[in-house]
């Protein structure tokens, strides 16, 4: 048996022979023979952060700086249109910028007239979503349905649009832009109803634009579609009826 005295002195050993880090955030040292190897968070040029805490704090602030500073380029990504890009939170109207604050990020229903500022608006909002780290997608509906139309088999007669109905039905935080613009076929009904339904069950953040009103899409689509939304998205905010292009081009209202 080992004395007590060899095996102090075999731990100095082993010690002395450890490299001694030092965090670059709070400036304390650690030995890489005191913690588990692959917790010392090493990012080359010798910044070495403490396992916990610091390297978890400078990662939460490495993240919120990212999506900060590429708002517009997420955007983009998560299938975003250009158009609207560039638009702020600070280059609205008062009146837009308090119908904006009012919008809840657990969902909403946006209605109102063409031109009225719906896409718009709802492109505003998720840069300020985007900017607190959530991940917001947008897809537009009859674009959506268009694709799905494109999945119809021929020789079998069906629709192999599960997996793009998933891709959708899936996303953290959704946009479905344009809700009720497309030709209503039984296929369509179907469709719209699996995608939002998902959505509903799983509790998924959904906002919708629309230029119809709740009692219209339940007329026209599907009371269990409108129910549905009412239920994930609260009370219409309805955006009124001024068109905002013509407006902007001095054309009549
Ligand atoms: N808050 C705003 N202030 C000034 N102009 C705006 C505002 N929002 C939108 N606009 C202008 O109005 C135009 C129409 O906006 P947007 O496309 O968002 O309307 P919409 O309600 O989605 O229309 P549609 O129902 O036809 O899709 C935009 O091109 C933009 O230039
Ligand atoms: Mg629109
Ligand atoms: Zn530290």
């Amino acid at each position: 048996m080992q004395s007590l005295e060899n095996m102090r002195q075999q731990e100095k050993e082993r010690l002395s022979k450890c490299l001694v880090y030092k965090c670059v955030r709070c400036g304390n040292d650690f030995q890489s023979g005191l913690v588990v190897a692959q917790d010392i968070k090493n990012l080359g040029d010798n910044k070495n952060y403490c396992p916990t805490g610091c390297y978890d704090e400078y990662q939460t602030e490495r993240r919120v700086k990212y999506y900060s500073e590429n708002a517009e380029k997420i955007l983009f990504e998560h299938n975003f249109p250009k158009r609207f890009l560039m638009w702020d939170k600070e280059t609205l109207n008062p009146k837009m910028k308090k119908v904006l604050d009012d919008l809840d990020p657990a969902g909403f229903f946006l209605c109102g007239k063409t031109g009225s500022g719906k896409t718009c608006l709802s492109v505003v909002f998720a840069k300020e979503l985007t900017k607190t780290q959530k991940n917001i997608y947008f897809q537009n509906v009859p674009e959506l349905l268009f694709e799905i139309k494109g999945t119809f088999d021929q020789e079998n007669k069906v629709f192999n649009d599960y997996g793009l109905i998933c891709k959708w039905a899936e996303k953290p935080y959704l946009i479905l832009d344009d809700l009720g613009a497309e030709k209503v076929t039984e296929y369509v009904r179907q469709s719209l109803y699996t995608l939002i339904n998902k959505r509903y069950l799983d509790n998924l953040p959904t906002f919708i634009t629309s230029n119809l009103s709740l009692d219209e899409i339940s007329a026209r689509l599907d009371d269990r579609i409108a129910s549905r939304i009412f239920e994930m998205c609260g009370q219409p905010i309805n955006l009124g009826s001024e068109d905002l292009r013509l407006k902007k081009h001095g054309g009549k209202q």
